[in-house]
């Protein structure tokens, strides 16, 4: 049966290298997964007034009618001050209310964070980890994806992986989680 993945990028920037990484990783799932990236960009911050169903702007149900469709959710973000940037816990935020009506519940989730410096994220994932626990999501253990010094693995221009090696770790990351999707 197919699959939906829906895929969350941590960073609005229009050169993201983690837009890049996503973008990559969408053609190493198998061909009866499908992969859709949601926009988070367009979502006001989280009021919990909008909870009401007549408040709740138009994004909001955009973006739950979205997640409700997707089977597992593959995460791919920077890291903004060793935490996640806004804009993700924004969109976590939203997905999980009005109460008891989350859109996150039990969807099989991987993370991979990556940086242009030597930590590879690695505050951010563990951060976003800790909030998947809440929001009761059976999160890809190994391989951890900490891809750090990302530029050294693109093109010059920064636009595309080249790497071999980090092609193969990313289809890893992929086969696993395709793997844990497959056990739910
Ligand atoms: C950063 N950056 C950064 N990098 C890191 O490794 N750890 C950090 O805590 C931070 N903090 C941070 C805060 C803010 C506000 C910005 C804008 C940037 C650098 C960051 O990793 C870098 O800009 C990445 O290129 C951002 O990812 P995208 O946009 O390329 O996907």
């Amino acid at each position: 049966m197919t699959k939906t993945i829906g895929i969350l990028v941590g960073s609005l920037r229009k050169q993201s290298y983690s837009k890049i990484v996503a973008q990559t990783m969408e053609k190493l799932f198998p061909e009866s997964y499908q992969t859709k990236v949601i926009e988070i960009g367009d979502l006001p911050l989280y009021n919990q007034d909008f909870d009401d169903e007549d408040q709740a702007p138009a994004s909001y149900q955009r973006f739950r009618g979205e997640m409700k469709t997707v089977d597992a959710v593959l995460f791919v973000t920077p890291e903004y001050n060793r935490s996640i940037p806004a804009v993700l816990k924004n969109a976590l935020d939203i997905g999980s209310r009005p109460y008891g009506q989350s859109v996150w519940e039990h969807k099989p989730a991987a993370i991979v964070s990556l940086s242009p410096g030597t930590m590879g994220g690695f505050g951010a994932n563990h951060h976003l980890r800790q909030a998947l626990v809440f929001l009761d999501m059976p999160t890809l253990q190994q391989p951890e994806a900490y891809l750090s010094n990302v530029t050294q693995f693109m093109n010059p221009a920064g636009t595309e992986i080249t790497n071999p090696k980090t092609l193969q770790f990313l289809q890893a990351i992929t086969d696993a989680f395709v793997k844990l999707i497959e056990r739910y």
